[in-house]
């Protein structure tokens, strides 16, 4: 099943970062862009570049909190209201908490399930019966949504739901034809990152050290790469793949090398 990028597609997290580069990527593909974020206005600021891009496009946007089941279901209602088809729903939005486990409170965990998580079951489950059939559903998850990284407790649990979620839909939507894929970006230079970044233990620090930082254009040009060549789990570039493939054939080399980083990293604080 390869999807061609075309119709009507509402994007949530499509304020900044990643959304809105995707939102960017699609505008000389498509006819209609349903943008959902918190921020109204920066909302607003995207849909004119939108139509800068495209003057034929068309595009809705939606001020709605995704943590706010109620919300979700007002504003999936209008969405319903105005549209009997959407080609594709990009479940993109969300945030990351970095900290120690000990340390992060205990809402931290249930909100990250709440935006990060929850907010994609509930976003889908309003609109999913829309998508027609070669139609697309997408999440974006993470690398840390395959492989657990030291300061990402709350953040991985989110994020590895996203993808054993997806992997089931995925099953159960193949009846109708329709595209299930999963974006797993690596550390992508965007607004969220910078907030990330304020928390981040030296341990995750170090981690992050070694990776090449993508812009979220090149992301977002991988995701639309990744969508029509009908790909299920996309990464973004070379050093995830080789970290997915790694980690399914040898876990306990991803663990030991992760370790030797993490370990060194606490050696040079305490010393
Ligand atoms: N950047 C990275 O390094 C990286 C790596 C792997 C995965 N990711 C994932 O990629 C996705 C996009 O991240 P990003 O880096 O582009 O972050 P970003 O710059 O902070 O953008 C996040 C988007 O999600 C929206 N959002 C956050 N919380 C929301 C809520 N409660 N309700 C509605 N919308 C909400 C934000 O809009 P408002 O603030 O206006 O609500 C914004 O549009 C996220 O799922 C993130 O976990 C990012």
């Amino acid at each position: 099943m390869k999807h061609r990028i075309a119709g009507t597609y509402v994007i949530t997290g499509a304020s900044k970062g990643i959304g809105r580069a995707f939102a960017l990527a699609l505008a000389p593909k498509v006819k209609t862009l349903i943008l959902l974020a918190r921020d109204a206005k920066a909302l607003k600021t995207v849909a004119a570049e939108l139509v800068q891009l495209n003057p034929e496009l068309v595009v809705q946007t939606h001020s709605v909190d995704l943590s706010d089941q109620k919300a979700i279901k007002k504003t999936t209602d209008a969405i319903r209201k105005a549209h009997r088809n959407i080609d594709g729903i990009v479940n993109n939005a969300g945030y990351a908490r970095p900290g120690y486990f000990h340390e992060l409170p205990a809402d931290e965990f249930e909100k990250a399930m709440r935006v990060d998580y929850l907010g994609a079951v509930h976003v889908t489950r309003a609109l999913h019966d829309l998508v027609p059939q070669g139609g697309l559903i997408t999440f974006t998850s993470s690398v840390v949504g395959y492989m657990g990284v030291f300061g990402y407790s709350s953040y991985a649990g989110a994020k590895f739901a996203l993808i054993g979620f997806a992997e089931t839909l995925r099953q159960e939507l193949a009846r109708r034809q329709i595209q299930v894929s999963v974006l797993c970006p690596p550390d992508t230079e965007t607004p969220g990152y910078a907030i990330e970044n304020q928390t981040k233990p030296i341990e995750t620090q170090a981690l992050s050290a070694g990776a090449k930082l993508m812009t979220a254009e090149a992301v977002a040009a991988k995701f639309a790469k990744g969508i029509e060549s009908g790909k299920f789990l996309i990464n973004c570039n070379f050093d995830s793949a080789l970290i997915y493939r790694l980690k399914s054939i040898w876990p306990s080399l991803v663990y030991r090398i992760m370790m030797g980083m993490v370990k060194k990293a606490q050696k040079n604080k305490s010393g």
